[in-house]
């Protein structure tokens, strides 16, 4: 698995596989599927509700399987009822348990919940400086957000952001503020769930089409070609080696503009009810 460099100089894998909503054994399945097909990046929340689940399946894998923890790439999220209590060096302590690890490589905020999150974000980068988060970001926040949060005087650049992004939304302005900021960025829902409108595009097909590939590889690898890392869904064994299958091939620029030009700023996940006007 291609890694990407962080800002503070940490490898990230350049794709990450969820884990949420998954119970034990299905997780057990996906997870252990997907480790022996390369990848080694996991995505989970305090939200998902079984951060607990990622931590006892992550653990048993890396012993079954003989890989060192340095080799796997945690990402998890605080959620807005955490941010609302405050107590945020204790956040870290509770996800650090489930998990069964000593620190996570990546910790996000999950939303700018209002009036918390230039706050949390204050107390995140405590919480960096002691080494149990490896780095530091968060998800779903649009320019102002980030506008506030800088405007703020923070100390530490966010390392990476995730927030939803596939051919129907290119969130080209995010992507633009990202990258002037030496940020990396996550891509979730990266194929939009293929939805019909991807699933049957045909300029998708046909792209697909010239480089004997499915039309979710092609997506996946024109993440890759834009530097925004995948974090995908999958509970089937046999997708996890469609998806990791796309280093065998480059798209060409004009390509890679067409897949760009599906953008109409369509999003498939509803804003969070706890952060109006997101
Ligand atoms: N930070 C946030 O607020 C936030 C919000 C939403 C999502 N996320 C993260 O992003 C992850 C992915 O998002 P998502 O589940 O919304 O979208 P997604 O990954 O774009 O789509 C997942 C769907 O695509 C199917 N799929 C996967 N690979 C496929 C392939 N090669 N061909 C055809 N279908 C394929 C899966 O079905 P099968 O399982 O049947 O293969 C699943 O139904 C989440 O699970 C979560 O970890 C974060």
């Amino acid at each position: 698995m291609d890694t990407l460099t962080l800002s503070n100089g940490k490898k990230m894998p350049c794709m990450v596989m969820s884990t949420n909503y998954m119970d034990y054994p299905l997780m057990k399945k996906v997870v252990t599927a997907g480790l022996k097909c390369g990848f080694r990046a996991f995505d989970t929340a305090r939200d998902y509700g079984n951060e607990d689940v990622v931590g006892r399946v992550i653990s048993e894998c890396m012993r079954e399987l003989h890989i060192p923890r340095e080799e796997i790439f945690i990402t998890t999220k605080i959620g807005n009822s955490q941010q609302a209590l405050g107590n945020i060096e204790q956040q870290i302590e509770i996800s650090l348990k489930n998990l069964r690890t000593e620190y996570v490589d990546l910790w996000l905020m999950h939303w700018p919940y209002p009036d918390h999150y230039v706050d949390t974000y204050k107390k995140m980068e405590k919480v960096y400086r002691t080494g149990k988060a490896r780095a530091i970001g968060m998800a779903n926040y649009r320019l102002r957000h980030f506008e506030r949060l800088f405007g703020a005087g923070i100390e530490v650049t966010p390392h990476c952001v995730q927030y939803e992004c596939h051919p129907m939304r290119t969130a080209d302005e995010i992507l633009s503020f990202c990258r002037s900021k030496d940020i990396a960025v996550q891509a979730y829902s990266p194929i939009c769930r293929m939805i019909p409108e991807i699933r049957d595009n045909s300029l998708l097909k046909e792209i697909a089409d010239k480089y004997h590939k499915t039309v979710a590889q092609v997506i996946l690898r024109w993440h890759i070609q834009r530097g925004t890392v995948p974090v995908f869904k999958s509970v089937k064994p046999e997708r996890l080696e469609e998806n990791i299958d796309i280093f065998d091939f480059e798209l060409t620029d004009d390509d890679v503009r067409a897949v760009s030009s599906l953008d109409q700023d369509y999003k498939y996940h509803l804003e969070s009810a706890s952060c109006p006007g997101y």
